[in-house]
Parts: structure tokens; C-alpha cells; sequence
């Protein structure tokens, strides 16, 4: 797909399934995203890929996490949250990891991270792989953090689940640009 048409037709896809991208896909995937825009360079980000029995490793973090903050959590409410983490085969968590400067603020690498994934997204449409980004307590929460290895001055701006696309996939709603953007 040429890059154009992948720039105006990607959409997200919650349901994938097994396989995970192959490793070619996944790498051309990632480059898309070290192409983002990034004042000073400063490469404000590093990235998880978690797969395989990692994913239960992740799936025991979010129960972890969702039985200190409610104790009584039933079972199958645990179940649930522990599925969220197994949704796809691959889970990329994308993190800031801002540095002080005197000229580019820490607001502007979080979004430069963010851009990366947006990138990684649009790339993976570009190339058939299923993806959706998504964040929620889980990116936030300590136990969570502390158990992927974010330390105090990183931020997890995103999860990307990527998987193969099981079933069909939502249809554009092309909106008119008009509706955006007016001359000034
Ligand atoms: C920063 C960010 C966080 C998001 N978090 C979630 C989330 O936790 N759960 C969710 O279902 N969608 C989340 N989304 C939205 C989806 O990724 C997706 O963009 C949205 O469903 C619209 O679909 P589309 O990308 O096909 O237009 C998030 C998007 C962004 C940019």
C-alpha cells in the first residue's frame, strides 16, 4: 500500500489474533515510528514488545494491579482484566523517556513518542498487520509500571496490540476536511 492511501484509510482494529507480525513486518513497522518528528533528535522513547509467555507475565500485572486497588474484585471481574493483556498476540508498549533541555520541554518529547506510535500504527495498516492503541489505568498504574521497568521520569504513553485481523474491519467515515480547517 503506497503511503498515501495507508495515511488515509487507516483505521483501528480491536480483534487479532495469532499470528503476531513476522519479524520483517514488525521491524518496518518500528523504523516507521523512529521517523517521527523529534526536536533535537533527542529520541525521547523506548519501546516493549511483549509476546509469547510474556503476555501472561502482563496479564498477572494487570490482575496484580486491579486486586491492590479492589481487594474484593470478584473472579471473574479478575478474569476479564487479566484477558485484556491477551488480546493480541503482540503488545508494543511504547514509553517517553524524557530528558531536561534547556530548549525542547518534556510536553514536546511525550509527543514526539506519541507520534512514534502513531507512525508505528499507520505502518502496521500499511502492511495488513491489525492494530489498536490504547492506554486506560493499566498505563498508569504503579504496580504496572514498576513490573515493565518504567522508572519515575518515564511515562508509558501508549500499548499498541497488534495481531493478525480477525474478522472485519470497521468502515471510513471520511469526514470533510472543511469541517477542520479554515483559512485564517
Ligand atoms: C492516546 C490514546 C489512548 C487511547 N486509549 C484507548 C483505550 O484505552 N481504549 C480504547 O478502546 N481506545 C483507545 N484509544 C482509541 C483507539 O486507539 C482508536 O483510535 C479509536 O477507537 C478510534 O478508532 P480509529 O483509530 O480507527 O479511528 C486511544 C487512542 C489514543 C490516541
Amino acid at each position: 500500500m503506497d503511503a498515501i492511501t495507508a495515511l488515509h484509510t487507516r483505521v483501528s482494529v480491536s480483534r487479532v489474533r495469532a499470528p503476531g507480525p513476522d519479524p520483517l513486518t514488525l521491524e518496518q513497522s518500528i523504523k516507521a515510528g523512529l521517523r517521527t518528528a523529534d526536536h533535537g533528535l533527542l529520541r525521547p522513547w523506548r519501546f516493549l514488545l511483549i509476546r509469547d509467555k510474556s503476555l501472561e507475565k502482563l496479564a498477572n500485572l494487570f490482575a496484580d494491579a486491579s486486586l491492590a486497588d479492589t481487594p474484593d474484585i470478584s473472579a471473574s471481574e479478575l478474569d476479564s482484566i487479566r484477558s485484556k493483556a491477551l488480546r493480541a498476540p503482540l503488545v508494543l508498549v511504547g514509553i517517553a523517556c524524557p530528558r531536561q533541555h534547556p530548549k525542547i520541554p518534556i510536553t514536546e518529547q511525550h509527543l514526539s513518542t506519541a507520534g512514534a506510535l502513531q507512525n508505528m500504527l499507520t505502518a502496521a495498516h500499511a502492511l495488513n498487520v491489525g492494530a489498536i492503541w490504547r492506554t486506560g489505568p493499566m498505563a498508569e498504574h504503579p504496580i504496572v509500571r514498576h513490573g515493565l521497568g518504567v522508572n519515575e521520569s518515564e511515562s508509558i504513553i501508549g500499548y499498541l496490540y497488534m495481531g493478525t485481523i480477525d474478522g472485519p474491519v470497521r468502515q471510513l467515515q471520511e469526514e470533510p476536511i472543511n469541517m477542520f480547517v479554515q483559512d485564517w
